[in-house]
């Protein structure tokens, strides 16, 4: 085993490795930029390996740099001591270890003489308290990703600006909470996702990066939005990112048939009963996992009828804030009665935006048709409520 990967087996053992450098004998990589040679684009210029705490456990994360893309791929610590084994004795040749311990550097001469040195450590571990800009997250600060880069929120070395770091926060949030039902997906085969009002798309590409490029999978994922224009700008950034088996169409949720079966259903700030639709068609088709951030309510909130409570029916934003708690629990408690087991958490925090409840369901047992719960037709008969929308839809698919 050579200098440099018995130093990470030996950091990564003792969990004070933070981060490794691979760089590829320059050479090839500026010859392939200077000519713009495309034939040469998938050339690995520089690979930047990172722990990562994946549902299966501790990983590695490598994410190879391309000259125009990255790749990224997972090990378990032994088959991360292989990979970088081949990949010194191949091409890469200039190696920089970071520990909390010490920096670590090497290189090997054409003629195969090796040089190493050992500085004091220069970086932080990301974890650590005081440090919570560079959290441990699913998506690194630091390393290159060319969908952040892309919307603006990475610099092209891999940083995030400062200005963009809420949004990148929101991005990490949400692929942590599709992280951590990562499990109720099939095991092989392409993951199926159908994510209803995509919008602009960047939890899409989001999600795209965690299933594909982090996790490895094949995906089929779909963005569905009624505006043509933002659909066709989406289309394009998956082009240029390569970004495989993403695609995006126009067209209205309702009408909207997938083509095989669904894993996850997704509607993020879709408005009004928009989100109704959404979480009815996840459950027509039986998705395993069903998420939904609902947008603005209307629909309860004009329909409240109540004496009891009418201290707060008389406040415009506590009738308002009152009617989006029983909408949603209405729909988590409905979810339940399909055979969800479901879960209402914040998404992010009210800082950044007001709606910010996530309802997560996972489907929990087979159900034949919607049992509608007591719980459900007590809280209607208390405030005077006809069938939700949400309601209304599953009756009508039974
Ligand atoms: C507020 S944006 C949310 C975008 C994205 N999901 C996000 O969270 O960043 C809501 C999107 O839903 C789309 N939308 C609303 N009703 C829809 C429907 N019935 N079918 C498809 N898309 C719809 C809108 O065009 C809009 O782009």
């Amino acid at each position: 085993m050579n200098d440099l990967t018995l130093q990470f087996k030996t950091a990564a053992e003792d969990d004070s490795f933070i981060q490794l450098f691979l760089r590829h004998s320059v050479r090839g990589v500026d010859a392939a930029r200077k000519h713009d040679d495309s034939s040469r684009q998938d050339l690995i210029e520089k690979i930047v390996v990172r722990p990562v705490d994946l549902k299966s456990g501790r990983s590695f994360q490598f994410t190879y740099c391309e000259v125009r893309r990255e790749k990224h791929r997972n090990f378990l610590l032994n088959e991360a001591v292989i990979e970088i084994e081949r990949l010194i004795s191949s091409q890469f040749r200039r190696g920089h270890l970071f520990t909390t311990e010490f920096d670590f550097t090497v290189k090997v001469k054409a003629s195969g003489k090796v040089r190493t040195h050992q500085f004091p450590p220069s970086k932080q571990k990301p974890d650590s308290a005081e440090h919570n800009r560079q959290k441990h997250y699913l998506i690194a600060d630091g390393t290159p990703c060319d969908f952040l880069e892309e919307i603006g929120v990475m610099a092209a070395d891999g940083n995030v600006r400062k200005q963009k770091f809420d949004k990148f926060r929101q991005i990490n949030r949400y692929v942590e909470f599709v992280e951590d039902v990562y499990e109720s997906f099939p095991k092989t085969g392409p993951i199926r996702v159908v994510d209803f009002g995509c919008g602009k798309s960047y939890l899409t590409f989001a999600l795209h990066h965690l299933l594909n490029r982090i996790h490895g999978r094949k995906v089929d994922i779909v963005g569905l939005d009624l505006k043509t224009e933002v659909v066709e700008h989406c289309n394009e950034i998956a082009r240029k990112l390569n970004c495989n088996g993403l695609r995006f169409e126009s067209g209205d949720m309702a009408g909207y048939s997938p083509l095989a079966s669904v894993d996850l259903s997704v509607s993020l700030h879709a408005c009004d009963t928009a989100t109704d639709v959404a979480l009815a068609r996840g459950v027509e088709w039986d998705a395993k996992v069903i998420f939904a951030v609902p947008c603005c309510h209307h629909e309860v909130a004009s329909k409240l009828k109540t004496d009891f409570l009418s201290p707060i029916m008389r406040r415009g934003i506590l009738k308002e804030r009152f009617a989006e708690m029983l909408t949603d629990s209405l729909r988590a408690e409905l979810l339940e009665g399909c055979g969800y087991r479901t879960q209402v958490q914040e998404f992010i925090s009210l800082e950044h935006t007001p709606k910010n409840i996530l309802i997560r369901a996972i489907r929990d047992r087979a159900s034949k048709s919607v049992v509608v719960p007591d719980s459900v037709k007590t809280v209607r008969e208390s405030f005077g409520l006809e069938p939700c929308e949400f309601e209304s839809l599953l009756t009508r698919q039974n």
